[in-house]
């Protein structure tokens, strides 16, 4: 399936489905088993500021990268981030596909130099997921996009290997961000992360967990800002997160401007042979369409490539109801 092989970071994928950070990703074997269904790359379960935070807390000092790499082996060897990048170790070793790892966070902190250490593991990208719930009303949107430029920029610094950001659907302006994150060399964004959902049961009046899972309907919000970015910012890679569930919804995000996607819910919800469905199919309906490469397919329907980019823009009903009573 050569026709599928796609670049996305600048990492050459056998296949533009890449299997997105989540339980899928967190064992060796279950990496392994990714690339075997077909995975294009693999996004490592997210190692989270605190675990790293809390372990740096029992040892007492570090010197600079190289040597931090062996030191903070040696000592935390047992602990999550030394399992982690062992974790990055053994996958580099022992598979062939890109290992993006992750790292989940919400401010600046000591954790950043240790990007490095996962760098010096072996992984092939970092995608950072960068998000903090605000919830004091006193800070302004300005101040959160601060510091998420401020992460970005200190990690940058501290690692060459690329960089993606997922990035949740909230901002005010995503383009805004967007561009700001690509002028700081980023090479990649996830659009978007699909954080814990709340819910509440009404019969016990209690707050409780709502579904874990995406459903199909959750890709067109990807879909509408993958193609207004794609179209404005097309130097900076996109891969589409939530909602992508079948190789129709894989091929949509693709058209719209998209290097690759990441899927989690219908990995746990079918199988990992929902991998090999969807490559099967963005491959046929390439041959259907007579699209030789992925080169040809990505971003051919963004905003700027269709007659009415307004069909991306419009957000009201007014339309609709007129003509539906
Ligand atoms: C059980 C589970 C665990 C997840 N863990 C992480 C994580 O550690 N880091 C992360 O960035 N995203 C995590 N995610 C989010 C997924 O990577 C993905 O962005 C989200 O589920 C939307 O994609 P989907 O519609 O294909 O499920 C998790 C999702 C699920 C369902």
């Amino acid at each position: 399936m050569n026709r599928i092989k796609t670049k996305y970071l600048g990492l050459e994928l056998n296949s533009p489905v890449i299997l997105s950070s989540s339980g899928l990703t967190s064992t060796l074997q279950r990496i392994k088993d990714a690339e075997m269904a077909g995975a294009g790359a693999v996004v490592l379960k997210s190692i989270f500021e605190e675990q790293i935070m809390n372990e740096v807390a029992h040892v007492d000092s570090y010197s600079d990268y190289p040597e931090a790499a062996d030191y903070v082996r040696t000592y935390v060897q047992e602990n999550s981030l030394g399992l982690y990048l062992k974790l990055i170790e053994d996958a580099k070793q022992q598979c062939s596909i890109p290992i993006i790892a992750s790292i989940n966070c919400r401010g600046i902190g000591e954790w950043v130099d240790y990007a490095r250490v996962i760098e010096a593991a072996g992984a092939d990208a970092l995608e950072l997921n960068i998000f903090l719930l605000p919830t004091d009303k006193e800070t302004s949107s300005d101040e959160i996009e601060r510091n998420y430029l401020n992460i970005i920029e200190r990690v940058k610094e501290a690692i060459s290997i690329p960089l993606s950001v997922k990035l949740g659907a909230g901002f005010t302006n995503p383009l805004a961000i967007v561009r700001e994150i690509y002028y700081r060399n980023v090479k990649g964004v996830v659009l978007f992360n699909r954080f814990y959902p709340t819910d509440i049961d009404i019969e016990k009046m209690a707050v409780k967990a709502g579904d874990i899972f995406s459903h199909p309907s959750e890709l067109s919000n990807a879909l509408r800002w993958t193609a207004l970015v794609n179209g404005s910012l097309p130097l900076i890679d996109v891969a589409v997160s939530t909602g992508v569930h079948s190789g129709a919804d894989a091929v949509k995000a693709l058209l719209a401007g998209a290097s690759a996607v990441e899927i989690a819910s219908a990995a746990y919800e079918n199988g990992l042979q929902v991998i090999g469905e969807m490559n099967t199919f963005i491959c046929d309906w390439m041959k259907r369409h007579e699209f030789q490469t992925l080169r040809d397919v990505t971003g051919r329907m963004n905003a700027k490539n269709i007659a009415d980019p307004m069909l991306y823009e419009r957000t009201q009903f007014m339309k609709y109801y007129s003509n539906h009573e």
